[in-house]
């Protein structure tokens, strides 16, 4: 499927800045201050008496049972959570139904020998276009140690998934595209002054689903994405009864603060759900930084 991007992904320097987009502040300056308390753990680790070193020895872990609890306030933990998010977004998500990290009750990590690193995580999401929250949702999360990025292995189910119905929100909207007279087409959604028109937002929450796909697939333990923008949306004709549309969404990735464009192509409809048919990283300088980088909110 997305074959490409590998080579892509390691030929471009990626492009700089990062503008700070009103419906995305709240989640990147959480995750700022979880980097910064990160921070102040490492520094509290580096002063540790004897007695807290022999703490840390791995002789004292059950090696039957290396399991460590993280503290859920903390960039780990919101780093697996985040892949959960996107994984669950990607398999139940729609243009009307899109999933946040709401709270991380419980988390912990598991060092595997000579394959990764799984973490087991407990939390909850909320789903952004009728703001309720689906409590007890679980996730493990493998990050395979591998020479070259390969996705995270997730398992992820919510107790409660199918209390969020947006079957009839789906359908409408399916049949209201479907019977438009000229294809849709969008740019630069949210717009510079941080706003989403009324009829954009199935496609900005449809971008977010298939961009979730991409950052997936390219997370690893140190990375944390979000989608900051949708460049570019145009339906394509399409001869099933499938809905295709063709994007380009911007990426933010927290941890380098680097901002990569992405090309790809989503083909949705509400029985089958959203597959992403296509997707290759751009190279930077393709495509002009968005408006709201010059109208920082
Ligand atoms: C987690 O970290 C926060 C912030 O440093 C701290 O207030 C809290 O007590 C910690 N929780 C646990 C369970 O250690
Ligand atoms: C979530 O789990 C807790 C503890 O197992 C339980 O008490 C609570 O009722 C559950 N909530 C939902 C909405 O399933
Ligand atoms: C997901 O669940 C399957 C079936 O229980 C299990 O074999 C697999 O190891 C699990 N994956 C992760 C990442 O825990
Ligand atoms: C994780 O991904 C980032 C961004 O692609 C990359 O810079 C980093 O080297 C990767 N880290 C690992 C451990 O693979």
């Amino acid at each position: 499927m997305c074959w490409t991007l590998w080579i892509v992904l390691g030929l471009f320097p990626l492009v700089d800045g990062h503008p700070k987009l009103k419906t995305h502040q709240n989640s990147l300056e959480a995750a700022d201050t979880a980097l910064n308390h990160q921070n102040g753990s490492l520094n509290s680790v580096l002063h540790l008496d004897d007695g807290e070193k022999a703490a840390l020895e791995p002789n004292l872990v059950d090696p039957a049972f290396p399991m460590k609890e993280l503290n859920t306030s903390y960039y780990p933990a919101a780093r697996a959570a985040k892949v959960a998010q996107h994984y669950l977004n990607y398999h139940h998500g729609s243009p009307s139904k899109w999933f946040m990290v709401h709270a991380i009750k419980q988390a912990s990590s598991e060092d595997i020998s000579e394959v990764g690193t799984k973490y087991h995580i407990q939390f909850s999401v909320q789903e952004q276009a009728t703001k309720e929250i689906v409590e007890n949702c679980s996730a493990e999360i493998l990050f395979r140690q591998t020479e070259v990025q390969s996705a995270p292995e997730v398992n992820c189910t919510c107790n409660d998934l199918l209390k969020i119905k947006t079957s009839d929100a789906d359908h409408a909207l399916y049949h209201h595209i479907k019977h438009q007279p000229d294809p849709m087409t969008g740019t630069d959604i949210p717009d510079s002054q941080g706003n989403i028109p009324k009829e954009m937002k199935p496609l900005w929450y449809l971008g977010g689903i298939g961009a979730s796909f991409i950052m997936w697939q390219q997370s690893n333990e140190s990375t944390l994405y979000n989608m900051a923008h949708v460049h570019s949306v145009k339906q394509l004709n399409s001869e099933n009864d499938l809905l295709a549309f063709d994007y380009v969404v911007l990426l933010h990735e927290v941890v380098s603060q680097e901002m990569i464009h992405w090309h790809m192509q989503v083909a949705w409809n509400p029985t089958q759900g959203v597959t992403v048919t296509q997707c290759h990283l751009l190279p930077k300088g393709t495509m002009k930084q968005p408006l709201a980088e010059k109208h920082k909110i």
